[in-house]
């Protein structure tokens, strides 16, 4: 059976990695960018280039949007109006559940199907089974076009809601910068004593894998309000220790601009007589 023909519009590092999946599974794979350059490569393994938007998305019913950011969606998908009706549109451009949204209407206003995707994976990750996509919108605009985003890697679909992968994408991506942050203040502050940071890597590694046990319990006390019930690690205790990363900081001469925040978090959350909870209570604070 021939296989859907799909166009793909933005050919950055990720868009180009999505195409090269595409053409991969064996799709037609029509593409389009804005600096047409960067469609040469994808053409001489397959690709069928387009020299404008429309002419890309006159191509297939499937169009997969993968471009900066939703002002530069907005900026390519609304001169083409009604050329989008009757098509379906997989926007994987990082966003906000708020912009999702009110895509997503401007695409029904269209006659357009809409599907709100969020990528977790690094480009040279897509197609590999280390990565996975988070979908949101239209069940059966999803079933339908499934074995094809399949092919970016595993596919992980959050509702209805257009607003929920974008959701789902920040609140991991979230968690990431936090971790990143931790990272970067780790390093700066061994390279302060003179310590490379490969010399703390497979340590450091290592803590983080551990450590990263903690979420499904986090998630258990937040869901449940209990910040209190078997605590190990108490507030109080950690507030205690978190001088000791400021004044580090400062003997070294480092700037403690990344971790500061939460300790300045601990000592509020302490101060409100907390100070017997887990480091979860926290989140009261961020959502009060
Ligand atoms: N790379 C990653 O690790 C990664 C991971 C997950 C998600 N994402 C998300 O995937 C999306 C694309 O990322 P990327 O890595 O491919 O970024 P990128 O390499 O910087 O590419 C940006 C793309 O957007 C296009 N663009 C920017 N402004 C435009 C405008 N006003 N009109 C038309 N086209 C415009 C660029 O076209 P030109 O070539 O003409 O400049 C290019 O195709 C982003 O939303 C990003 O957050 C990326």
């Amino acid at each position: 059976m021939s296989k859907t023909p799909v166009t793909v519009l933005g050919l950055g590092d990720m868009g180009t990695a999505l195409a090269r999946a595409l053409l991969e599974g064996g799709h037609p794979t029509t593409v389009w960018n804005r600096t047409a350059a960067k469609a040469e490569a994808l053409a001489t393994e397959g690709a069928l280039t387009a020299a404008t938007a429309g002419e890309a998305v006159a191509a297939s019913r499937l169009v997969v949007v993968c471009l900066l950011d939703y002002d530069s969606v907005r900026q390519v998908l609304s001169p083409l109006g009604e050329a989008l009706a009757g098509r379906t549109v997989v926007n994987l451009t990082n966003g906000t559940p708020r912009q999702a949204r009110d895509l997503a209407a401007w695409a029904a206003g269209h006659g357009a199907e809409y599907i709100d995707g969020g990528i977790m994976a690094v480009p040279p990750m897509i197609g590999t089974p280390a990565a996975f996509l988070l979908y949101s919108g239209s069940p059966a605009a999803f079933a339908a076009h499934r074995s094809v985003l399949d092919l970016f890697g595993e596919s992980h679909h959050l509702g209805e809601d257009h607003g929920r992968a974008p959701l789902y994408d920040l609140a991991l991506l979230s968690a990431m910068y936090g971790m990143f942050s931790g990272v970067l203040h780790a390093y700066a502050l061994v390279r302060s004593d003179g310590v490379a940071a490969g010399d703390v890597a497979p340590l450091l590694g290592r803590w983080l894998t551990a450590m990263s046990g903690a979420v499904d319990g986090y998630a258990q006390r937040i869901d449940s309000g209990d910040h209190a019930t078997g605590v190990v690690s108490t507030i109080a205790m950690q507030s205690a220790a978190f001088g000791n990363f400021t004044g580090s900081a400062r003997d070294q001469g480092i700037s403690p601009e990344l971790i500061a925040p939460i300790g300045a978090l601990m000592a509020r959350r302490v101060a409100a007589g907390h100070g017997h909870e887990d480091l979860t209570g926290l989140v009261e604070l961020l959502t009060a």
